[in-house]
């Protein structure tokens, strides 16, 4: 399980390449729908930026590693663990691999009301990127689970609802890539050794200036 620290938030504050008005819009465009009214708790949800955004009934973010107030400082495992409210939607945004226990589907589920449901967010290790196998091959064999959806391994926690994959092509340029490698603003970067880094980086186009990422979005009602 890809570890987060304290560190890897300031390099992902600093370089994450997703965070740019393209990448945000999307985001919020596909959650809005979903949040409205509602009591939502989100797990990783980093600097708070979603629910800042969107309009619900409440919204509870918990993150033990995140600078913003407003979130509870605390390990999702032991929040769900100890936690006796019910929420209509549970969320996950690029943070379910850094505490995927084996019973984590049981935990969530219990956080939801009657007809509550869960949405799981995720980068495909399909991304076309730039279209470099090499690139791709090596970036993706650190961090991202081996069973690439939540949605395609057995629960009984969960009914499965949908699945559906979105490409988001990101206008970036060479720099920013090299200073998002170099300062491992990924986990999965972090456990990379350094001539692995220097080989991504070796695959950069000097020319750099569209990235598509795709990115997985899974519904799961609990029961
Ligand atoms: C890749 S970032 C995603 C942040 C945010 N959801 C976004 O979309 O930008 C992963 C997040 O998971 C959080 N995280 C890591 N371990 C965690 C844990 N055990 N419990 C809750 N959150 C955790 C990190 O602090 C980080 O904010």
């Amino acid at each position: 399980m890809p570890v987060w620290n304290n560190n890897l938030t300031t390099a992902y504050e600093q370089h994450n390449i997703l965070n740019r008005p393209e990448f945000i819009y999307y985001q919020q465009e596909y959650f809005r729908q979903h949040c409205l009214d509602k009591d939502i708790l989100e797990l990783g949800g980093g600097n708070g930026n979603l629910g800042d955004i969107l309009k619900s009934n409440k919204w509870v973010n918990v993150d033990p590693y995140s600078n913003s107030d407003n979130i509870i400082k605390q390990d999702a495992i032991s929040y769900l663990e100890n936690c006796s409210e019910k929420y209509d939607l549970v969320i996950t945004c690029f943070s379910l691999h850094h505490f995927m226990v084996p019973n984590i589907k049981t935990l969530i589920s219990k956080g939801l009301k009657p007809g509550g449901y869960f949405i799981n967010s995720q980068i495909s290790p399909q991304s076309e990127f730039f279209g470099n196998e090499h690139f791709n091959r090596l970036f993706f064999s650190r961090g991202f689970p081996t069973t690439p959806t939540i949605s395609t391994s057995t629960t009984n926690n969960f009914k499965f609802h949908e699945k559906t994959e979105q490409t988001i092509t990101l206008k970036l340029g060479y720099q920013e890539m090299l200073n998002f490698i170099r300062q491992r603003s990924w986990s999965n970067l972090v456990e990379m050794s350094p001539s692995e880094v220097s080989n991504l980086i070796s695959y950069l186009p000097n020319d750099l200036s569209l990235l598509n990422i795709t990115v997985i979005r899974e519904i799961m009602y609990g029961i």
